[in-house]
């Protein structure tokens, strides 16, 4: 046999339809890369383009928590997790992980996006009003729109706008992001909190960006915000703060009676395997007490925004994921690619996570940085901000 690939001709309207992404993502723009491909790193650059907030990827205990776990004698259960006992290992971190959030029951997902579409199928019946934030995630939006929703955006965190939806249609569901992953703008929760609770609406939060970050030991800004009890569902990505592939759906009692024999994401994909809940329970040990780290990550976070903001920069982040706004690809391509240079690596977000000529360079902040990490950011960003041939918004 041999190991050369066989060209294949494609049906002409699956050809003609790869031809036509290819061209809007890619052709149009007289280039061979997708615009979020830069440069790789060398050593010594400083590099924010993942949401490993609190710097857990290389973290000792973690790492052979996750080696005893994988080598351990552990039976790995290659099937859905809907035929799990409540003495399995997962329900028993479950249970541990819904006390840390301070909710009644816990679900962990195959990952961020499984939890919203999973939860989003199960409370939201076919033409229920949905408010959703213009900036909410999009897992949030396929959620909702996969349940056949009665989707209404509000403007970004504008809480006249809600209201003005909320009374325009009646009950819902309220759909926001805690930290919003792409300009790291953080919502009004209690405000929302309360206005959900005048029209009868249920508040769907995730917090992806916020746990392991905000809150006692970690556990959420609904928790930091004293809105435990309140918040009626919490879901998040466990590839943020948790560094790992996973996600969680947090909410009353009767949710985990219900959703694991109802939405597909629980019933049709395999669940999270043995070794994989051993690790993430030594992740969760280590965030409770990763409070100097929390506070670094907040140091430099406010550091950074505060030095970008003196240099001209209009920032509109109030968390760790602090971005540039840099107009139209070209434009911010060029940007990214000076940066990049110059030892400073963000991440590209571009259509279809932003709007048409809104795009942005996104640096995550993360615990281990240094005060001359920081420096240098500061240093290119000003020289980016001074190059007579790049623009900023
Ligand atoms: C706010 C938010 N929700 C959900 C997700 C999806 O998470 P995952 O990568 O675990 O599927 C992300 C990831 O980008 C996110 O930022």
């Amino acid at each position: 046999m041999s190991n050369k690939s066989i060209s294949k001709s494609l049906p002409f309207f699956v050809d003609e339809r790869l031809d036509k992404i290819y061209f809007d993502t890619i052709g149009q723009y007289n280039t061979n890369t997708h615009a979020v491909i830069g440069m790789s790193p060398q050593k010594g650059a400083v590099l924010m383009q993942n949401s490993d907030y609190l710097s857990l990827s290389e973290d000792t205990y973690i790492k052979s928590a996750r080696m005893e776990a994988i080598t351990g004698k552990n039976k790995n259960i290659a099937m859905s997790g809907i035929f799990l006992k409540s003495e399995s290992p997962k329900s028993l971190f479950e249970k541990c992980f819904a006390e840390y959030a301070g909710m009644e029951s816990c679900i962990l997902t195959q990952s961020g996006w499984s939890a919203n579409i999973g939860l989003l199928q199960t409370i939201c019946a076919p033409n229920t009003h949905v408010y959703i934030d213009t900036y909410a995630h999009m897992s949030l939006w396929e959620g909702a729109r996969n349940a056949g929703a009665n989707i209404h955006l509000f403007l970004h965190n504008n809480l006249p706008h809600l209201r003005k939806k909320i009374q325009q249609y009646g009950k819902g569901l309220i759909l926001v992001d805690s930290v919003y992953s792409t300009m790291g703008t953080v919502a009004p929760l209690e405000a929302m909190n309360e206005m959900a609770k005048e029209y009868n609406c249920a508040l769907v939060v995730d917090e992806s960006h916020s746990l392991g970050v905000f809150g006692l030991n970690g556990s959420g800004l609904v928790d930091e915000l004293g809105l435990r009890g309140e918040v009626d569902f919490i879901t998040a990505s466990l590839a943020k703060s948790f560094s790992y592939r996973a996600g969680v759906i947090f909410g009353p009692q009767k949710l985990e009676k219900v959703l694991p024999f109802y939405s597909f994401p629980a019933i049709f994909s395999s669940t999270l395997h043995t070794h994989e809940i051993q690790s993430l329970d030594a992740t969760l040990k280590v965030i409770k007490s990763a409070d100097k780290k929390r506070m670094r990550l907040l140091h430099y976070s406010k550091k950074l925004r505060e030095g970008l903001i003196s240099i001209g920069f209009k920032i509109r982040s109030e968390s760790q994921i602090v971005s540039l706004e840099c107009g139209d690809i070209y434009n911010t391509r060029r940007i990214r690619d000076f940066i990049e240079e110059n030892n400073v690596f963000g991440c590209i977000f571009c259509s279809p996570a932003m709007p048409k000529n809104r795009n942005i360079i996104r640096f995550s902040v993360n615990a281990d940085m240094t005060d001359q990490d920081i420096e240098l950011v500061l240093d290119v960003c000003k020289k980016a901000f001074e190059h007579p041939d790049f623009y900023f918004i």
